[in-house]
C-alpha cells in the first residue's frame, strides 16, 4: 500500500517547526513511504542527503523512480497493516547511521509498543542531532478516527468515548476490535490498526530504557511528537 500524496498528507510544516532549516544536513525518514516528506520540502531537504526506509515495496520502488539521488531501502519486516508477507524476525534495515535528523511520521500509530520502543532504541544508536517521532494520544484524534471509519464503512466500535482515558495503550483493529495495554501484539493480519498512547506512560517507558524524551505538540496540537536531542 502506497501512502497517498495530497494536500492533507503534507507533513513538511511539522518537520520544519521541529527541526528548522536542514539544508546540507542528512535526513533519515523511517517509514517514509515513497518520499512524501522530501517532495513537500520543495528542495529544503536535499535529495542526495535523504534516506528513506519502509516495509512497503511498492512505496520504496515509487520513491526510487521519482528521486534517483536519494537512498530508498525496503526492508521486509512484518507489519499488522502494511506488510503481511514480511518477516517477524527481521528487525532493522542496513542503513548509513550518520543521519543528522531522524523522522518517523505515523509509523508507530500502526505497530505495537514493543516495536515502537525497539525501533527508537535502534535509532538512538545512530550518529544523530535530533529525532522526532509522531504518535497518537487519547485526544480528538479518536473522534477523527471514529468519524473516518464510520463514513467509510458505515459502522465503528465507539472509540471516541476513550478521549482523555487513563488507559496506557489502546489498539484499534479494523472497525470492531479493541485491545488495551498489551506491550506486544500477536502477529495477526489486519486491514487497519491504529494505536493510541498515554503520553506520561510513554515517557515512563522510555525513561526505564534510559532515554529521556520530550513531547512536543507542533501546530494544531493534535499529533504529539516524541523528540530526542543528542546531547
Ligand atoms: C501512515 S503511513 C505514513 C507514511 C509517511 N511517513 C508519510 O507521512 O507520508 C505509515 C508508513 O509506515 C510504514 N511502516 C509501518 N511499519 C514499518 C516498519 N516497521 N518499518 C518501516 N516502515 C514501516 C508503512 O509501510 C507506511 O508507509
Amino acid at each position: 500500500m502506497v501512502h497517498p500524496r495530497n494536500s492533507s498528507t503534507n507533513r513538511y510544516p511539522l518537520f520544519k517547526e521541529i527541526f528548522g532549516e536542514v539544508k546540507g544536513q542528512t535526513v533519515f525518514d523511517f517509514g517514509g513511504g515513497s518520499g512524501n516528506l522530501l517532495y513537500f520540502s520543495e528542495g529544503n531537504i536535499e535529495e542526495s542527503k535523504y534516506t528513506c526506509t519502509d516495509v512497503s515495496r511498492d512505496s520504496v520502488n515509487q520513491g526510487k523512480l521519482e528521486f534517483s539521488k536519494s537512498s530508498f531501502i525496503q526492508f521486509n519486516r512484518f507489519n499488522w497493516m502494511y506488510n503481511h508477507e514480511g518477516s517477524t524476525q527481521l528487525e532493522f534495515p542496513e542503513v548509513d547511521k550518520n543521519q543528522d535528523y531522524i523522522w518517523a511520521y505515523s509509523v508507530f500509530s500502526h505497530t505495537d509498543l514493543d516495536e515502537f520502543v525497539k525501533t527508537v532504541l535502534w535509532l538512538t544508536s545512530f550518529n544523530f542531532k535530533k529525532i522526532a517521532v509522531s504518535f497518537l494520544t487519547f485526544n480528538e484524534m479518536l473522534i477523527w478516527a471514529y468519524n473516518k471509519r464510520t463514513n467509510e464503512y458505515g459502522n465503528c466500535v465507539d472509540i471516541k468515548k476513550y478521549i482523555n482515558s487513563k488507559r496506557n495503550i489502546l489498539y484499534f483493529f479494523d472497525n470492531d476490535k479493541i485491545i488495551f495495554d498489551d506491550f506486544k501484539l500477536p502477529f495477526t493480519r489486519h486491514k487497519y490498526l491504529l494505536t493510541f498512547y498515554n503520553e506520561n506512560f510513554l515517557k515512563e517507558i522510555f525513561w526505564q530504557h534510559g532515554i529521556e524524551i520530550n513531547i512536543l505538540h507542533p501546530r494544531d496540537g493534535f499529533i504529539p511528537f516524541l523528540v530526542i536531542n543528542n546531547v
